[in-house]
């Protein structure tokens, strides 16, 4: 017999580290005021070495795989993420803020995958399936029939579950969630695990795919999903910039593919739009002849994407400049400007400076460097690059100009959008194997080292 006794413990929210008593920061995550009380769920099972079922482990050469069965959710941004559609049995977590569209995007898969005659189990926790039906109506018409259910109790999910042997379910949210058996409220971090595990359990045992929508909470004693992330084959955080309707769904761990991977969407009156060429909208709206505008070229899993990079730079009226950078690096910046203070000779120290990538995407690529300190310089001498210009590349604190990868594709993206100069580290020009068709007139500038951005300005 199992029995459970009542005993509390601290517990991180944000990455679920234990501890016997209350602690400011959390070692594990270094997140400050994260912990929580909760009760410790802790089963003892007096079971003997005899009851226990004997088993062999299996020799490796002798286990066959074959490959996985995946299915397609046929929204080709999601299933780019998810490394070529969803794996059979796999449990997907899917995280982000409040209101940035998972519930949308889950829905909106759910109705493709019934459109596929696939049998899709919806479960919310949040929303009665009236609601449900609401947000339905305003995604389109749905064709083929899927399956809602409103509930927050596990248990009875998991019998509907096991009854009904849906091929995939979807999980809003796993903090609404709860088992009876633990003592805590839902949301709270041995439920959130509890809940998850179980769900885990059924996943692999029926096989039964599974997504569970994660919340990113700020305040409250609600675990987040980070909480999780180990215990689930795919994590994928949906985010954006609150004001832009453009949303990025981005992979973070995935036990079937590549974590690099992107997927853009917009965000409509009518649900969630995927965004095929990224590289246009990003330089929609771009100020003509503008100082301290660049187009740099960022590579996002396998896809270049062009992205517009601003920088201000004026004199400060304060003792310490003014930096901020929106959307990359702080401390990179800084560091730029200190290389182009020492190897061009040019006084940064006493301006402030605002860097500022456009389009509410997050970038920490060192191609990036040579456009921003290109931002920097245009900014700082007023003058502006020509429009089709576009530039990549990583500095070196020596003010050289280093090589990066996928260079050609990063040429291609621009030549396919009409950008008629490219500026580039010289050492990988040399070994770009470009035909003059693809280059489609494209120009392409070769340069060393930081001094010679001056020529080309
Ligand atoms: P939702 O999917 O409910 O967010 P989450 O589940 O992540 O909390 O998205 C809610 C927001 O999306 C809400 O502010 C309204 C907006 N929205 C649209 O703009 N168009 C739509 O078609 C739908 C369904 C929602
Ligand atoms: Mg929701």
């Amino acid at each position: 017999m199992a029995k459970s006794k009542q005993k509390t413990s601290f517990f991180c929210k944000e990455c679920g580290f234990e501890s016997p008593k209350w602690l400011g920061q959390c070692p594990g995550c270094k997140e400050w005021d994260s912990f929580v009380e909760e009760p410790v769920v802790k089963t003892v099972t007096g079971r003997s070495v005899a009851a226990i079922e004997h088993r062999e482990p299996s020799k490796l050469s002798e286990i066959t795989t074959g490959d996985e069965i995946r299915t397609l959710t046929g929204i080709g941004e999601l299933d780019r993420v998810l490394g070529g559609g969803i794996v059979t049995g796999s449990l997907v977590l899917v995280g982000g803020d409040p209101g940035i569209g998972k519930s949308t995007l889950l829905l909106q898969m759910c109705k493709q995958l019934a459109e596929a005659d696939k049998d899709v189990l919806y479960v919310s926790g949040e929303e009665s399936v009236r609601q449900i039906k609401m947000r339905a109506d305003r995604l389109g018409t749905f064709e083929k029939e899927i399956f809602l259910l409103s509930e927050t109790d596990l248990d009875v999910v998991a019998e509907v579950i096991g009854r009904r042997k849906p091929e995939v379910v979807i999980i809003d949210s796993i903090q609404t969630m709860y088992r009876e058996e633990i003592g805590s409220a839902p949301g709270s971090v041995g439920q959130v695990r509890e809940t998850t595990g179980t769900l885990m359990r059924l996943a692999k045992s029926l096989p039964v795919s599974v997504f569970i929508v994660g919340h990113v909470t700020k305040e409250g004693v609600v675990a987040g999903p980070r909480v999780l992330e180990h215990m689930v084959d795919t994590v994928l955080y949906f985010e954006g910039d609150g004001g832009a309707s453009y949303r990025f769904l981005r992979g973070v761990k995935n036990r079937f593919g590549s974590t690099d991977e992107i997927g853009v969407f917009e965000m409509r009156g009518n649900g969630l739009v995927e965004v095929l060429n990224p590289s246009e909208f990003m330089l929609a709206g771009k100020p003509k002849q503008a100082p301290g505008s660049v187009v740099v070229c960022s590579i996002e899993g396998t896809r270049p994407i062009l992205i517009e990079v601003q920088a201000l730079v004026c004199q400060t009226n304060f003792n310490m400049p003014r930096r901020t950078a929106t959307g990359t690096d702080y401390n990179r910046i800084n560091l730029l400007m200190a290389v182009i203070e020492k190897r061009m000779g040019i006084r940064m120290g006493d301006c402030d400076a605002y860097i500022n990538v456009t389009g509410g995407m997050r970038i920490h690529e060192p191609a990036l460097d040579l456009g921003i300190i290109m931002a920097l310089l245009t900014s700082y001498r007023n003058q502006s690059l020509d429009d089709d210009t576009i530039c990549f590349g990583e500095v070196g604190l020596a003010g050289e100009v280093r090589a990066v990868n996928m260079a050609e594709q990063r040429v291609l993206e621009a030549a396919k959008l009409g950008f008629e100069r490219c500026i580039l580290p010289k050492v990988n020009m040399k070994s770009l194997a470009l035909t003059k068709e693809q280059l489609e007139g494209i120009q392409l500038v070769g340069v060393g080292s930081i001094h010679e951005l001056l020529e080309v300005i």
